[in-house]
């Protein structure tokens, strides 16, 4: 977290390729309710910034140890997912996971964890203990249509010492139809983004002072 004087950064992804689509639409309310909160709040499609899936990084790599798909990813991830406190990922559920722009944005980051990379010790070091949220959206509602992503973030999280906060599920199928969804998910996306620094979370071991 960043200190008391400074507001603490958000970055909300949305990982569908649809610009007036659900995940917009979520990650509109999440930065609303962001700013609101006085949150330093930015949303970022990923679609601008990926086109390429990851390689054989050992191949592709240059000579210095750098990522060679030169598709503004790094911009991305080392500019503004790595200095941000705070991850709201929006993504479709595509196939009952994740996009693949969502996808793809998690397994690019390997080029710069990797011991190869030559920041890899910094960048391992950074991505450390942010908090993370998920919106989702999708056309099927039984309420556990987006488990497997939800799972597959909180391994993320705890992998790297991360805070899993908070899960939204909206129900939409055509273009910004969540702002129709009578489970109130952008009212809920809003919230979340206000509350996105203070919300109580407590994951114990049998070891965590108490
Ligand atoms: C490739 C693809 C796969 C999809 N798979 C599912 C699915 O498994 N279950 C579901 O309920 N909806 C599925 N949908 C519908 C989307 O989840 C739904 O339309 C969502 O609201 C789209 O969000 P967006 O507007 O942000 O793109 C799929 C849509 C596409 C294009």
């Amino acid at each position: 977290m960043t200190e008391a004087h400074t507001p603490a950064r958000l970055l909300i992804l949305v990982a569908s390729p649809r610009r007036d689509g659900n995940s917009a639409t979520l990650a509109a309310a999440v930065e609303r309710g962001a700013r609101a909160g006085g949150i330093d709040a930015a949303v970022r499609f990923i679609d601008d910034h990926l086109d390429g899936l990851v390689r054989d990084c050992r191949q592709c790599r240059d000579d210095n140890g750098r990522c060679r798909i030169d598709d503004g990813f790094g911009e991305l991830f080392v500019d503004q997912f790595l200095p941000a406190d705070g991850i709201a990922l929006c993504t479709p559920v595509y196939w009952y996971g994740m996009s693949g722009q969502a996808k793809v944005f998690f397994d690019r980051m390997f080029c710069y964890f990797a011991k190869s990379h030559a920041g890899s010790a910094q960048v391992r070091e950074r991505i450390k203990r942010k908090r993370v949220a998920l919106l989702t959206s999708s056309e099927e509602i039984y309420p556990a249509i987006a488990l497997g992503i939800v799972h597959q973030l909180q391994e993320y999280a705890r992998y790297t010492h991360s805070q899993f906060i908070g899960a939204v599920h909206g129900w939409g199928n055509g273009r910004g139809e969540v702002a129709r969804d009578p489970q109130g998910s952008v009212a809920a996306a809003e919230r979340l983004g206000r509350q996105f620094f203070e919300r109580p979370y407590l994951d114990l071991q049998m070891d965590s002072p108490r």
